[in-house]
């Protein structure tokens, strides 16, 4: 595009606040608006800081010879802090951190302090399999980060390690409980089911958030596990769940979106105590109101977990002086190439090229 579209929200807003007018005019910059070919808007976006990850749970990673990125050709936490100061320009408004293990890579707080000192950054999360969580915590709180996501796939440490091909869940269990300690993180769970593995799990699992008030989400197997062992029979479908969950816990009731372009459907249940919630990425997928675009490890943006183009924004964000309209370029190129939807339905659909660990959860 040679000209930039621009945000008709942030442009009302920027009317509200006369002194935040005047500043951005001082800069001399436009507001840009990602809009892509369907009309959507993209506001989110998923910062992969690195793909390592100290698990190798069967639906992400392989299970051996898992060649990392060396960590050099990572972005540093700076060049992140560069980047999201540009895209928070272009409408850009909500970050979150995923991996590989987000916690593995060192002093994530100075990230997070880095990011949420940005004024355009109006929400910023974390999704972690919680293994370093209760370490980390206070640290990353105190930072700035308000919201994190946990995944929590059984509570059986037999389970975990064959799912995980690790142990450690009385970890995972050990940085929920430190998070619901102290009450200023909005903390949710993730749990993917797979068929085979961990299906009788899930009573248990609800059972286990409606007794701490929190949130858990069951997620739909996607083809991006690193064996490439994806098979429909595997996955177990969100409405199979909903059944699965109202015959034996009680019913359940839909709730609206708390935004058109979340990815969960949530439930509360019927009695009024507690909710769950459902990303049914394959049965139900969710592509006409996303968005999100996501950014690797390395500083590759890409448009969609299913995407086949990159766009490599660490070579901009090297050099010394950075140019940020050659930044904007990029994010309206890849915003612009974006398909409708992943298409994994279709005839001929094959899975990216890159798992969900080296793209980031
Ligand atoms: P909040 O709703 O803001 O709490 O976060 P979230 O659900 O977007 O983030 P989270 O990292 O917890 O995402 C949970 C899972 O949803 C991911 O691991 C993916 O499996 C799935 N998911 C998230 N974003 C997308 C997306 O854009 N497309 C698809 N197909 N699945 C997604
Ligand atoms: N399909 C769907 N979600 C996945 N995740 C990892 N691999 C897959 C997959 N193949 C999710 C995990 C976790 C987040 C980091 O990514 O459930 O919540
Ligand atoms: Fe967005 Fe792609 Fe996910 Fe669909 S599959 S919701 S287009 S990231």
């Amino acid at each position: 595009m040679s000209t930039y579209d621009t945000d008709p929200i942030l442009e009302s807003q920027a009317e509200l606040t006369a002194a935040s007018h005047v500043a951005r005019v001082e800069a001399g910059r436009k507001s840009v608006v990602l809009k892509d070919r369907f009309g959507r808007v993209h506001r989110s976006m998923r910062i992969s800081v690195t793909d390592v990850c100290n698990i190798r749970c069967q639906y992400c990673m392989p299970a051996e010879d898992v060649q990392f990125l060396p960590s050099a050709s990572r972005l540093s936490y700076d060049q992140i802090v560069s980047f999201v100061r540009v895209a928070s320009r272009c409408g850009i408004q909500k970050y979150r951190l995923t991996g590989g293990e987000p916690l593995t890579r060192p002093n994530l707080h100075e990230l997070v302090q880095g990011l949420s000192a940005l004024e355009c950054v109006r929400e910023l999360a974390l999704t972690t399999n919680g293994m370093l969580l209760a370490d980390q915590i206070d640290r990353l709180a105190a930072a700035g980060l308000t919201r994190v996501n946990i995944s929590l796939d059984t509570l059986s440490e037999d389970t975990f390690k064959t799912l995980s091909r690790r142990q450690g869940l009385n970890r995972v269990l050990e940085g929920i409980e430190a998070c619901c300690q102290r009450g200023d993180i909005e903390l949710k769970l993730n749990a993917l089911v797979l068929r085979d593995v961990n299906l009788c799990d899930v009573v248990e699992l609800v059972q286990f958030s409606r007794a701490r008030n929190l949130q858990i989400r069951f997620i739909e197997f996607m083809p991006l596990d690193g064996s490439r062992a994806w098979s429909n029979s595997r996955m177990v479908s969100g409405q199979e769940l909903r059944e699965l969950i109202a015959r034996e816990i009680g019913p359940i009731q839909p709730l609206n979106r708390p935004s058109p372009s979340a990815p969960s459907t949530d439930y509360t249940f019927a009695d009024g105590s507690g909710r769950v919630g459902f990303i049914d990425s394959v049965s139900q997928p969710f592509c006409g109101s996303c968005d999100r675009l996501r950014l690797t490890a390395e500083g590759r943006l890409r448009n969609c977990l299913f995407g086949r183009e990159e766009w490599d924004v660490a070579c901009q964000l090297k050099t010394g002086a950075i140019d940020e309209a050659e930044i904007v370029n990029t994010l309206q190129a890849c915003t612009q190439a974006k398909h409708a939807s992943h298409g994994i339905a279709e005839p001929g659909f094959t899975p990216p090229e890159r798992a969900m660990y080296q793209i980031g959860g």
